[in-house]
């Protein structure tokens, strides 16, 4: 049935650099479904950095991993950027999806069902190919439904310039992640 309220997706991803492209490539998808009439939240480098290493302790999880698996318990939909880091995902990225096996008990076990957006940045077209399998084996694990375009970005061109991308190829992929996402979430 087609949900009056507008859908809430969550954008999870970026590194430690300041002026992380995935985490650019990210914000430009999760604008995408902001203007398709999407809620959205980024939770970026800022809080993946702020996240202690996921432990199975509510105690444990300090306020930001609380707000994080909220955020995931929310979520219509979400978009996960990572960058390959020898040939995977990256282990800030993995901290953070860590989290969600808070969910393993909730009425909607993990992420059930939920449309998810993949991005990638490497430096190179082998580690975007091996990161983009090991999220979508990620994504499948916690019952997520990867969207059938996952994102692949060879960054290493320096083509993210203030949350600009210089590629219109990219661009249009990450609009079409993000529409993607749109079309599963709004049908939830
Ligand atoms: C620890 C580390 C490992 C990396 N491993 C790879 C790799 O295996 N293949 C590759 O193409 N790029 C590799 N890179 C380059 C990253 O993919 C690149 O820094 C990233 O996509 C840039 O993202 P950012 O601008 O968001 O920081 C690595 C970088 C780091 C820091």
């Amino acid at each position: 049935m087609k949900q009056t309220k507008k859908p809430f997706i969550l954008g999870l991803g970026g590194t430690t650099n300041p002026a992380s492209s995935t985490e650019q490539a990210l914000a430009i998808a999760l604008q995408s479904a902001a203007d398709a009439g999407a809620e959205t939240e980024l939770f970026g480098s800022d809080r993946l950095l702020a996240l202690p290493h996921y432990q199975s302790d509510p105690a444990g999880l300090g306020d930001t991993g609380k707000e994080l698996v909220e955020l995931v318990r929310r979520a219509d939909g979400l978009l996960i950027a990572s960058p390959g880091y020898h040939g995977t995902v990256s282990g800030l990225v993995k901290n953070a999806i860590d989290y969600i096996e808070e969910t393993a008990r909730d009425e909607r076990v993990y992420l059930d069902g939920v449309p998810i957006g993949l991005i990638v940045t490497a430096y190179g077209w082998q580690a975007v190919g091996s990161t983009l399998a090991a999220l979508r084996s990620i994504v499948h694990s916690l019952r997520g439904w990867p969207t059938p375009l996952g994102v692949g970005i060879n960054a290493s061109g320096g083509i993210f310039n203030d949350g600009i991308c210089a590629d219109a190829g990219v661009n249009e992929q990450l609009k079409l992640a993000a529409q993607q996402v749109m079309q599963r979430a709004e049908t939830r």
